[in-house]
């Protein structure tokens, strides 16, 4: 009898110890949740220990959600990093040309040629940074949202004309021809940024001129599409761009072929701003290239329907 009252005592203690454990555990699970989320309201509801279970899956997800925002920060924090490097790497450059140049004055030099020679190339430098500058600052306006297009009716083939014209000199001097694939007697009116989508033929002309071959052709052609859409082509003959290049081409800063891009000039803006009128449109671009054979860049515009 004494036997059968000390197991049900103990059968007693068991059931109130593993009751009060198991309240414990389910408040300190709580504490430590709302440690965690303190504006959750979820966590009051919670009373048993089944419902740890979903306590425990819920935990799981916060963790990975938080695991995620730690990536993402460290890729913006790397993204941080190489930008400020790039950037102080290009304006490395011309600085250090225009304090050489502007030293060497300083210290005298007699010769009435070489001053201005001196001069003439610190100007050149001064040039060069003012350019990066409004590059980037661009660039910055259409990354956080303040650039604003001005859109209206203008013809399209009488724009390709007109950075024809400006760009003739510099085509000839590097020996390439520019011209349409044929005959645009009829005007195409498109509604869009007229200076923009300018300065987006102008870089990509450049390009073609730049980083194409001698006695080589850049060719414009204009495209209609269906839905009031048409496609303007940019294609040359020049050394094209290797597969590998083609995903990160329009990042500001990138470059293909860093040293001789310096030799020539380039900082790796121009794409990149030229991807943010585009898409500032709601148009799109595309690029096709072979190495050795040639490049085309292409963008899309919508038609002017009036
Ligand atoms: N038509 C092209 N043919 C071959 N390579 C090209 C062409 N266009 C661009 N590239 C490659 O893409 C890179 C990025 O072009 P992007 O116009 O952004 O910069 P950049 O010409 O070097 O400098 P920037 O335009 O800022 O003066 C160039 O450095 C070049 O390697
Ligand atoms: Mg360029």
């Amino acid at each position: 009898m004494l036997c059968v009252e000390f197991f049900a005592i103990l059968f007693l203690a068991y059931v109130i110890l593993s009751l009060s454990f198991e309240r414990f555990l389910v408040s300190r699970v709580k504490e430590l949740y709302k440690s965690l989320i303190p504006t959750t309201s979820y966590i009051n509801s919670i009373n048993q220990a089944e419902d740890i279970d979903i306590l425990t899956s819920n935990l799981q997800k916060l963790n990975s959600e938080k695991n995620l925002e730690i990536e993402l920060l460290k890729k913006e924090q790397d993204y941080r990093r190489e930008f400020i490097g790039n950037l102080a790497h290009e304006l490395k450059t011309p600085l250090f040309t225009v304090q050489g140049y502007v030293l060497t004055l300083q210290d005298g030099v007699k010769d009435k040629k070489v001053v201005k020679k001196y001069l003439k190339q610190t100007s050149k430098g001064v040039d060069r940074l003012i350019y990066i500058i409004k590059d980037l600052d661009l660039i910055t306006k259409f990354e956080s949202g303040i650039a604003s297009l001005d859109r209206k009716s203008f013809d399209i083939v009488e724009v390709v004309r007109n950075v024809f014209e400006l760009l003739e000199m510099r085509a000839s001097k590097d020996k390439i021809v520019l011209k349409f694939d044929k005959e645009y007697s009829k005007q195409l009116m498109v509604f869009a940024d007229k200076d923009r989508i300018q300065q987006v033929l102008t870089n990509l002309i450049i390009n073609s001129l730049k980083y194409g071959t001698e006695r080589g052709v850049t060719e414009v052609s204009i495209e209609i599409l269906k839905e009031n859409k048409i496609l303007i082509r940019i294609a040359d003959n020049g050394e094209g761009i290797d597969e590998q290049h083609l995903p990160r081409l329009f990042e500001r800063f990138y470059r293909v072929d860093k040293t001789r891009s310096r030799n020539q000039g380039g900082s790796g803006l121009g794409l990149a701003i030229v991807k943010h009128i585009i898409e500032a449109h709601d148009e799109k671009i595309f690029v096709e290239s072979k190495v050795r054979i040639g490049s085309e860049f292409s963008f899309s515009l919508t038609l002017n329907q009036d």
